[in-house]
């Protein structure tokens, strides 16, 4: 494995790559690996010849307010990680190299920004898509591994490369969760032993959703009120948002149509830790399927 900090050798490496008919995968991260961030590697891995992963704790994502100087970080254990999952290069840019100057660019995704996340964080996905949108720029034709973890980001990464024709396949990949259920995440290491405790709520909620459409229940409404109760039950946890939407558009939506595809999609404070979670469901006619993602 190589580290690189500097956009020009990643751009000649992919380049280089490519050209000797190499096809490239690459997995933008924020760090401080775990299991989920291994899963894309796995994946990127398994389909193609190159792997790239970049680590870059993007400031313009994060509010004045939000966790930029805590967010977890620890490079030598992530180095050690990328190379136990066989990655090819490591990109590790610091915020001179990928900001030499304030930009005057922002890659804005309209409408698929304004709610869940969105809605409590107005800035934060201009922030993503303009990074990422850099990343594929830097990185060139390839396929890009996102978690559904952050199903939003998927949705929202799929549309700026569908509007503004990037060479770019992206490939959502299974949420992965904890053995007891809490979705990893590198904000878990927030969490004191209670609050990690309380964390479970968010699960639990998505839980209790699902066992309703599994049970009949098809309206929006009553599911939602399901999720809130169960969070509202957890002393610790502050719900932040609770929402069934379309899985598609992530529109709002009334009624659990037949053949239409689901988001329950939740945010919750737990403590001063805001986590989030997901769970979507197909329905077709009597028959429920239910996508929580993988325990690992
Ligand atoms: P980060 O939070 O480090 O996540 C990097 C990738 O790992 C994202 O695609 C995310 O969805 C995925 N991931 C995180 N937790 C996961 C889990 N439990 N299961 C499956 N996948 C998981 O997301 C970001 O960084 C940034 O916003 C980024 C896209 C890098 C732009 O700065």
């Amino acid at each position: 494995m190589i580290t690189v900090n500097h956009i020009a050798q990643l751009r000649s490496f992919c380049d280089d790559a490519r050209r000797a008919g190499r096809r490239v995968g690459l997995v933008p991260t924020m760090g401080y690996f775990h299991e989920g961030h291994r899963s894309l590697m796995r994946a990127a891995r398994v389909e193609n010849d190159v792997v790239v992963v970049s680590i870059f704790v993007n400031p313009t994502q994060f509010s004045p307010s939000e966790d930029l100087d805590a967010y977890p970080r620890d490079l030598e254990r992530d180095d050690a990680i990328a190379r136990d999952e066989g990655v090819d290069v490591l990109f590790t840019p610091d915020t001179a190299e990928m900001y030499p100057r304030p930009p005057l660019t922002t890659v804005h995704v309209g409408d698929l920004t304004a709610e869940l996340c969105g809605a409590s964080r107005p800035y934060h996905f201009d922030g993503v898509a303009t990074v990422v949108t850099k990343l594929f720029a830097i990185t060139g034709p390839c396929r890009a591994y996102f978690g559904r973890k952050d199903y939003q980001q998927l949705a929202v990464v799929r549309r700026l490369v569908a509007d503004l024709d990037l060479p770019v396949d992206v490939v959502g990949c299974p949420l992965v969760r904890e053995p007891d259920g809490v979705a990893m995440s590198s904000r878990n290491a927030y969490l004191s032993a209670e609050e990690r405790a309380a964390a479970t709520a968010l699960v639990r909620a998505l839980d209790r959703a699902a066992e309703a459409v599994r049970a009949g229940e098809r309206d929006a409404a009553t599911l939602r009120g399901l999720v809130v109760a169960e969070v509202d039950g957890e002393p610790l946890a502050t719900l932040d948002y609770a929402e069934v939407v379309d899985a598609g558009d992530l529109s709002r939506i009334d009624h659990l149509e037949d053949s239409t595809d689901v988001l329950v999609a939740l945010a919750a404070r737990i403590g001063k830790t805001r986590l989030i979670d997901n769970a979507t469901i197909e329905v077709r006619g009597a028959q429920v399927r239910v996508d929580l993602g993988v325990r690992s």
